[in-house]
Parts: C-alpha cells; sequence; structure tokens
C-alpha cells in the first residue's frame, strides 16, 4: 500500500493487519516512552482545506509519536480553481520535504487525485474527501469495536457476526460510508437506519440492511450503534423538519440506550451535536466509546504511517 485513500475494497487480510498494527501502536502509547524512531528524518504534511479538530491533532501527534517533523498547512474558502490551487499547494509541501501528505479536502475524490495525478510522489493519506471517505476514521472505528468486544484477545481477529447500526446522515457521510466497507470487509453485519432524505440513492448497492426506524434496528443483539452528526454544513435544503423531531425518530437517548442489550456501545466520530444526534447523557456514559475512539485515532494513524512507509522501502 503506497496510499490511503479508501477502505472500498480493502480486503479483509489488509483491515485485520491493519488494526494488528493499530494494536501494536497503542500498545507503544501505553509505555513510560511513548515514542518510536520509525520516522525520524521523514516529514508528514498535514494539507486542510476543511475544518477539523481530532484528526489534524491526531495525525500530528501520530506523526510525532513515530520521531516525524510535522507541518500543517490550513486552508478555507479558496476562490482560485480548486485543481490548480491543491496541485500548487502538494507540490510546495513536497518540495520543502514532504515524505507524507495527510489530505483533508471538500472534494469528493481529492486524495485520490493527489496520489493518482503525478503531482507527488509522497505517500498520499485521505483525511476525509467531501462526502466520500474518512478511511483511518473507519480504521480507529474499527479498532475500537474490535478492543471492546475481545480485549486482549482481540489480535488476528476479524468482526464476523458482529452486528452494527449506524443512524443518522448517511447522506453526507465519508464516516459512514468508509465505516460500512470496513465493516463489511471485516465480516460485520451493517445496518442502516436514517430518514429516506439522508440516504444515498444508490443504497440499495451498497453491503447493508436499511430499516425505516432506529428503533426497528434496535434490539439485545446489537454490538455497537454508531451515531453519525448531522452535518448542517453540507445541507441546504431542508432534509428533515426540525431539531426535536429528529431527536425523537433518531436520536439516541437514554430511553433507546435501555432498549439494546448492557453490552452494547453507542459510538460517535465527533464532533458532537449533543441533543441532536446523541443524548448528552449518553455520550457520558460507559457504554459510549467517543474519548476512546479520539484516543485510538492516533494509534490507528500511526499504524497507517508505519505501514505506508514500510512499502516505500520495499
Ligand atoms: C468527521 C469528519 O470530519 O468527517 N469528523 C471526524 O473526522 N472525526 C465527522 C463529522 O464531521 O461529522
Amino acid at each position: 500500500m503506497k496510499h490511503f485513500i479508501s477502505t472500498r475494497s480493502i480486503a479483509r487480510e489488509t483491515a485485520v493487519q491493519l488494526l494488528d498494527t493499530t494494536a501494536d501502536m497503542a500498545d507503544v502509547r501505553q509505555r513510560d516512552i511513548k515514542k518510536l524512531p520509525t520516522l525520524r528524518g521523514k516529514t508528514v504534511a498535514n494539507v486542510f482545506f476543511e475544518d477539523s479538530t481530532r484528526t489534524r491533532l491526531s495525525f500530528e501527534a501520530a506523526a510525532l509519536a513515530l520521531s516525524a517533523d510535522v507541518s500543517t498547512f490550513t486552508a478555507k474558502g479558496s476562490s482560485v480553481s480548486k485543481g490548480e490551487s491543491l496541485k500548487d499547494t502538494v507540490q510546495t509541501l513536497e518540495s520543502m520535504g514532504a515524505d507524507f501528505i495527510v489530505l483533508r479536502h471538500f472534494d469528493s475524490g481529492a486524495a485520490a487525485t493527489v496520489a493518482n495525478s503525478g503531482w507527488v510522489d509522497a505517500h498520499v493519506i485521505n483525511a476525509g474527501d467531501g462526502t466520500h471517505e474518512h478511511p483511518t476514521q473507519a480504521l480507529l472505528d474499527a479498532y475500537t469495536l474490535r478492543h471492546r468486544l475481545f480485549a486482549d484477545e482481540a489480535r488476528g481477529r476479524d468482526l464476523a457476526g458482529t452486528r452494527v447500526v449506524i443512524v443518522g446522515d448517511i447522506l453526507h457521510s465519508r464516516v459512514a460510508r468508509s465505516n460500512i466497507w470496513m465493516l463489511s470487509a471485516l465480516g460485520a453485519e451493517v445496518t442502516i437506519a436514517a430518514p429516506r432524505t439522508l440516504l444515498p440513492r444508490d443504497i440499495a448497492l451498497w453491503p447493508v440492511t436499511v430499516v425505516e426506524t432506529l428503533d426497528a434496528a434496535l434490539d439485545s443483539g446489537i454490538d455497537a450503534v454508531m451515531t453519525l452528526r448531522i452535518q448542517k454544513e453540507r445541507m441546504n435544503d431542508a432534509f428533515f423538519p426540525g431539531a426535536a423531531e429528529y431527536t425523537r425518530f433518531w436520536g439516541m437517548t437514554s430511553q433507546r440506550l435501555n432498549q439494546v442489550g448492557p453490552g452494547t456501545v453507542v459510538m460517535h466520530p465527533g464532533p458532537m451535536n449533543r441533543g441532536l444526534e446523541i443524548a448528552g447523557a449518553v455520550a457520558d456514559s460507559d457504554r459510549s466509546t467517543v474519548r476512546e475512539q479520539v484516543t485510538n485515532g492516533v494509534a490507528a494513524r500511526m499504524a497507517v504511517l508505519y505501514t505506508l512507509l514500510g512499502e516505500g522501502q520495499e
């Protein structure tokens, strides 16, 4: 793997390998000395055309934990032609020595464009492209789930038979897409619960079961409910009648938490709209993996940097 752009056609073995490497990196993060020398002398450039808190900080932490140098570029609302500005930006960063380009961009397909364009030789990591994909989020989510389910016996395992409900704004969610491909590759069964207006048109082609209400998806055999943020910034129409209505039908409330088994966890990639798609009490409960997901995000991104570096040396 030279680049990490998508989980769309990831092989089970590759996914398990990435999860195991994430476990190794999580172990490193538990030690007194939380750093490895692996990327000493290498530079990781974070190129963020779109807002981010967790993903950017976590890539920075991951690069530093592998002893890389880090440079961060943030741009917003650029009015120059998108292709040109992207090309110039990544070439500028590579001219300054970037070996890895971590790209977040508002255009679906931006990371693939940079990886396949021949503009740069650097490894490209997709840190979120429009509504398309967010593969490192899928890795950290799958890792978090596997670790919750199997703890110390997790290594080498996939998620066969695991049942995951993804609820909310599937249409605009790159997190949902990358998670669906990743979870399916690992053998999990994915159920989607969303208002029709927030479902993509080609949902019938996806490896998921779609249900009409969240309550219909919830039973005691569910392992995880993944709540998604309502992406107001990507909505230019009225996609649902109102916040109270949304919460009533699709929100992960304390009452709904009681409908699932005691072992069911609630996930959210952040940033959360507390009280809308997830109740504050649910987010803060010990059934929530929100903070673990953030912690594991650093290990997952270390694992990706580490894996891509290995490829470069072959
Ligand atoms: C997500 C993103 O930006 O795609 N956040 C994240 O990376 N943790 C999800 C979102 O913005 O809703």
